[in-house]
């Protein structure tokens, strides 16, 4: 794989820890989004995280998870060798420890989240305790993110109703007996279209949270899920207060659907023939004066607008998140 290993990820963010930026963790299911981030973390020079959740590798793998992670993975690969800037994977929002082990095995992705902050404390330690393990005992180069406290919302499979913000002493212990690499907090933050003026965000609670590790020599970074709402003056106050990986998803669902949509808008006599005509899709229009535009029809045309927005769009988040100008492969 052309695409970096855990202990490469670590460097990056150990950086990011010690110089206050964070890198903009970006979900993908399919290429095109893919491709659009490559670009933008080229043209800023920011190294880059992609994210799959256990649905965008279901979706990718035609319902099966680990060919579509095996799928994307050589995708990435393959794409990532044309650039420069340091890419990674992350799983996102990972429940199943029969499958945690199969991508262990398989040691595709630089990071893996393990997800069990809906159980209860306890099983949530032993549970994310068990991932550490399995990458410790594979010899695994990758990285463990785990996380404690509820964030309200819906990403892909996970639902919450209610946020339960983390508290700092019981993230010290969980820190401490998982062994966890990164810590994804609850600090107001939510999953799913949600509009930063809305949000009862804590910047002081990811600080304390990052002093009560810090005071046991637990340096992990932080992780702040349901960012996509998060404005930039909110987002710096976070990346302040050891935040330093900062997860988006809907805001690039949104721009890849709103791109297509402003394109077809624009050219909807290209696309469906006006109501006088019969919209005659069974012959391809065979009996009607009217005929479709290639021009603008063909999904490349529009996968490339497609990919040139997701570039600007992310562009503008590393600018912001500060990873723009940080590669460490440039
Ligand atoms: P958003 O829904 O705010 O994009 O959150 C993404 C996320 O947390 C992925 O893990
Ligand atoms: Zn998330």
């Amino acid at each position: 794989m052309t695409f970096y290993g855990g202990n490469e990820l670590a460097a990056v963010y150990e950086d990011a820890l010690g110089d206050g930026f964070g890198l903009i963790a970006s979900n993908i299911a399919e290429p095109n989004t893919m491709m659009g981030l490559m670009e933008g973390a080229a043209r800023v020079d920011s190294d880059l995280l992609l994210q799959l959740s256990n649905g965008a590798c279901t979706f990718a793998g035609n319902g099966d998870p680990i060919a579509g992670l095996k799928a994307m993975g050589t995708y990435i690969d393959l794409i990532a060798a044309q650039y420069d800037v340091g890419v990674f994977l992350n799983m996102d929002h990972q429940t199943d420890l029969d499958r945690i082990q199969q991508q262990v095995e398989l040691d595709i992705p630089s990071s893996i989240m393990i997800d069990a902050s809906h159980e209860p404390f306890e099983e949530n330690v032993e549970r994310s305790r068990r991932v550490v393990e399995m990458v410790e005992e594979r010899g695994a180069d990758i990285l463990v993110e785990a996380e404690l406290g509820k964030i309200k919302g819906v990403e892909d499979e996970i639902v919450a109703d209610e946020a339960f913000y983390t508290d700092p002493e019981q993230a010290v212990e969980f820190v401490d007996r998982t062994g966890c690499d990164l810590l994804a907090i609850s600090v107001g933050t939510q999953h799913g279209v949600a509009k930063g003026k809305n949000l009862e965000l804590r910047p002081d609670l990811a600080a304390d949270i990052r002093t009560a590790l810090h005071d046991h020599g637990l340096d992990v970074p932080l992780v702040l899920h349901g960012s996509s709402g998060v404005q930039p003056d909110q987002l710096q106050s976070m990346l302040r207060r050891g935040v330093c990986k900062v997860n988006k998803d809907t805001h690039y669902q949104y721009e890849y659907t709103r791109t297509a949509f402003d394109f077809y808008r624009e050219r909807t006599d290209d696309i469906v023939p006006p109501d006088s005509v019969d919209d005659d899709r069974e012959t391809f229009f065979n009996d009607v004066e009217w005929a479709p535009n290639k021009d603008t029809f063909d999904p490349r045309v529009t996968g490339q607008r497609i990919r040139d927005r997701i570039a600007d769009v992310y562009a503008d988040l590393a600018e912001s998140a500060g990873s723009a100008g940080r590669s460490r492969y440039i």
